[in-house]
């Protein structure tokens, strides 16, 4: 069995969820079931409605969770249909929506999944591996066009181009089955940067990932959903492990923290638009100093807290 995912930012998560005894936390992002139980453990009453598109992930939580049985609900589920998960689950009122975005110890770690450029296995990525297409499907089946632009906008990837000529080389011998076959196609074009010595293929690797699981979209389609599930006082936590998501979740809370969008010429307002939500963390929660040195996966996390309002 793989390695245990390490949770991150513990105490900034609980102390952020700012929870009474009783209430329901919808950890959405469920993984190895690592910050649920510490909800669970810190909490008396308060029941957690866990949330993964990875079975595999339900199956460890709930070994993981079985002594909270009586306070826990696992769904196997994409976060972004939440309404209706809750809906399925008889649930109403929400006290706290967590999200650990990105991907979990078990997946980078098991070959067999495709996640990792340093373990060979399937060029899969599928969180969920009911879904159809796998990252192999899609260097088949996106234009030259849109690989360069998934790997240039989701990798932040400068040498895009590159790297796109070059899989389209190798596939003129042959379909780009394994992990493996990938990152060595990147290592001819791409060099390691002395600076940040980051493997040349982590960004495609990611790019790829994000594409693959439409991660971005989803994200996107929750915090919008969450808004409306959320009662009085009860907080969205998200923490977040690259730029691209830090920026959709930081660019919503600001969007929800306006009250009237009508332009300032205007002296009656006809937008209609209401605040929804009040910041809580103006600039990101990070971890210590400390917590990076013993979890490298760590230091790019970024916390952000908002607390659903009524006005
Ligand atoms: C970083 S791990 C969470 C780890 C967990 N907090 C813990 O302490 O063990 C992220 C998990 O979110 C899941 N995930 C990512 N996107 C998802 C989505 N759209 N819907 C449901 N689960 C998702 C992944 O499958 C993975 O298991």
């Amino acid at each position: 069995m793989s390695k245990q995912h390490e949770s991150v930012l513990e105490r900034e998560v609980i102390q952020s969820l700012n929870l009474g005894k009783e209430g329901l936390v919808v950890d959405g992002t469920l993984g190895d079931g690592g910050h649920a139980e510490l909800i669970l453990k810190n909490t008396i009453g308060v029941r957690v409605l866990g949330v993964d598109r990875d079975i595999k992930a339900i199956e460890r939580a709930e070994k993981r969770l079985a002594s909270f049985r009586d306070r826990i609900t696992l769904v196997h589920g994409n976060f972004s249909d939440i309404k209706a998960i809750l809906k399925e689950a008889n649930e109403v009122n929400v006290d706290g929506l967590f999200l650990d975005l990105g991907v979990s110890s078990p997946q980078l770690d098991s070959p067999e999944r495709g996640f990792s450029f340093m373990r060979n296995g399937p060029l899969d990525m599928r969180m969920d591996s009911s879904q159809k297409i796998t990252a192999a499907d899609l260097l088949i089946e996106l234009s030259d066009e849109k690989l360069v632009s998934v790997i240039k906008e989701y990798g932040e990837e400068r040498f895009s181009k590159r790297i796109v000529r070059a899989i389209r080389k190798e596939q003129r011998q042959g379909a780009i089955k394994t992990t493996l076959q990938l990152s060595n196609i990147i290592l001819k074009v791409v060099h390691a940067s002395k600076k940040t010595k980051i493997h040349p293929a982590t960004r495609t690797f990611q790019a790829l990932r994000i594409a693959v699981n439409d991660e971005l979209e989803h994200i996107k389609k929750t915090l919008k959903n969450s808004v409306d599930i959320l009662q009085e006082s009860a907080r969205i936590i998200v923490i977040s492990f690259h730029s691209l998501e830090d920026r959709i979740v930081k660019n919503f809370f600001k969007s929800e923290e306006k009250g009237c969008i009508c332009p300032p010429k205007i002296p009656i307002c006809s937008c209609g638009h209401k605040q929804r939500l009040k910041i809580v963390t103006r600039k990101p929660i990070t971890p210590s100093v400390e917590e990076m040195q013993n979890n490298s996966r760590a230091s790019s996390a970024k916390l952000r807290v908002a607390e659903r309002v009524y006005v």
